[in-house]
């Protein structure tokens, strides 16, 4: 009795206290009036106090961010449908900065930018939230670019490659395999230990359907999640996309993993941005598109970084997907792109018109921070092979016009065939960077040179096979230095492996 009695008296102990500390003042809310809707955007009144991209929420419950703040009205992108969304409608804002859900349980999911499922599932299980316009982490905090992201791509891996860490712009027309490229370097990490995300922005269903089943039917799915908003969305949901998405994979690499994330692409969402901006009537610059277009992307790839291991050495590599116009690389969206990016992989028409894929403009295609996280085999095998190839693609435009060539010349053409033919990968078929290295120290070595073009893939994977099974120093082969006694066992066994192949092809 006593016991009850003496927790009765507590509860109503903290009841007093409570009432004591309670506020009972008037307490003012404000509310504005929604002036008028157009096409994914609102402008309201009577909100004084709104910050730059809060969360608002409008008549019956449509969310919007506010965009556009100005003296006498605002400016707010929609983030769902407008429809019954009137003039003289409430806006109430909610104090919060707009913000995404993040945690664990987004691995293996598709969600919309603000985390809600698409894939009929129930709502990801998170118990965070993270700003969707949160801040680059400053320069203290980040580290140089020094492991690679291994793609699987022989021709990336090699001339143009990736570190964790870095931003390397992918453009080109459309229809050359751009997708095909981002989605390859995921399917490559099915080993390791990166968190993927693919961010699809404004594109057709039926493109992000069939991403989505690529990476299902590749089981990579346990380590990547897909942010999705598809072409026909409310144009703040396309330019809030790829914020959203970072935030999530921030998330990620605040745990200290490595995290690559690819946005498909960044010209829908600079389009969506114009769009919002132009019905906003903010002056347009440029290709009519507004003046901050430049400050929206860097302040999107800033985020991308290396961090320090104090502070858990996370990475966030960004893979930012570009589609230019006719071959324009010049044009405004892509210029700024290449210029906030660390390189760009440049894909040509003209060469996947030709049935060179992956269809790499090596030329014209740089990583400007890779090569210090490049394996240092690959310095060995790939020394000189940019300029033996591009100076091939000069005589091989010169040897069009019939001139006679000298036996040098002639040598020298042949052996770039072979190293053109060597550098097409098909899809979904990553090689390691051991296999890489054997496979270009071969053709180094000029022992390819009288293979007849149509049989080098077929020399490629016998080579890689034998390897795999009879040379014992395969697994440490990336790491050798230029003087490692490897190299010269390594052409040993290749010598002996080709001149086997050769016996056998002769005598069949
Ligand atoms: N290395 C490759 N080997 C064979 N086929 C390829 C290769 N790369 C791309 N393709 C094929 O080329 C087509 C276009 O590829 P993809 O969709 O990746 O191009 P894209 O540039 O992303 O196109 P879009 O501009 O429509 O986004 C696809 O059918 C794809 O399968
Ligand atoms: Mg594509």
């Amino acid at each position: 009795m006593g016991f009850i009695s003496e927790n009765i008296d507590k509860a109503l102990g903290a009841v007093e206290k409570g009432r004591e500390n309670m506020d009972y003042s008037p307490q003012s809310r404000e509310v504005g009036r929604v002036l008028s809707v157009a096409r994914g955007v609102a402008r309201i009144e009577g909100l004084g106090s709104v910050r730059s991209e809060e969360l608002i929420t409008l008549g019956v419950g449509v969310p919007g961010m506010a965009l556009d703040l100005l003296e006498d009205s605002i400016g707010v992108a929609l983030l769902g449908s407008n429809t019954g969304l009137r003039a003289g409608d409430e806006a109430v804002p909610s104090g919060q900065v707009l913000s995404v859900p993040v945690g664990e349980s987004l691995l293996g999911r598709i969600v919309d930018p603000l985390g809600n499922p698409l894939d009929g599932g129930p709502h990801p299980e998170t118990f965070e939230t993270r700003v969707v316009e949160s801040e680059a982490p400053p320069i203290l905090m980040r580290a140089p670019v020094d492991t690679p992201m291994a793609s699987g791509i022989k021709v990336i891996d090699t001339l143009i490659p990736i570190g964790r860490g870095q931003r390397e712009l992918i453009l080109g027309d459309r229809q050359t395999g751009k997708t095909a490229i981002a989605l390859d370097i995921i399917l490559n990490q099915k080993k390791g230990d990166v968190v993927c995300v693919y961010c699809a922005i404004g594109q057709r269903s039926a493109s992000v359907a069939r991403v989505i089943d690529t990476l299902r039917s590749h089981g990579a799915m346990s380590y990547t999640f897909v942010v999705v908003v598809e072409g026909d969305a409310p144009s703040g949901m396309q330019y809030i996309a790829p914020y959203a998405a970072t935030s999530m994979a921030e998330y990620f690499m605040e745990q200290g993993k490595d995290v690559l994330i690819v946005y498909d692409d960044l010209t829908r969402h600079a389009q969506a941005y114009r769009q919002l901006s132009l019905l906003m009537r903010r002056p347009p610059g440029r290709e009519a598109f507004p003046g901050d277009i430049f400050y929206i992307h860097s302040r999107l790839l800033e985020r991308s970084t290396r961090l320090k291991p104090e502070h858990g050495g996370g990475t966030l590599t960004a893979l930012p997907i570009v589609e230019t116009e006719a071959q324009n690389i010049s044009a405004y969206i892509p210029t700024n792109l290449i210029s906030i990016t660390d390189g760009q992989i440049y894909l040509s028409p003209v060469l996947f018109q030709k049935g060179m894929l992956p269809a790499i403009d090596v030329g014209k295609s740089v990583s400007r921070v890779g090569g210090r996280a490049q394996a240092p085999a690959y310095r060995k095998v790939s020394g000189d092979l940019r300029l033996t190839y591009s100076q091939f693609q000069e005589l091989e435009a010169f040897a069009r016009f019939g001139t006679r060539l000298d036996q040098d010349t002639r040598k020298r053409i042949e052996h770039g065939l072979r190293v053109r033919e060597l550098l097409k990968q098909d899809r979904f078929s990553p090689l390691n960077a051991a296999e890489q290295v054997v496979i270009l120290w071969t053709v180094s070595l000029g022992l390819l040179d009288d293979i007849p073009l149509e049989r080098i893939s077929e020399v490629q994977e016998y080579l890689i096979t034998k390897l795999e099974e009879g040379f014992e120093s395969m697994e440490r082969l990336p790491q050798a230095g230029p003087k490692d006694g490897v190299w010269a066992e390594l052409e040993k066994a290749i010598v002996h492996h080709m001149s086997l192949w050769r016996e056998a092809n002769a005598a069949a």
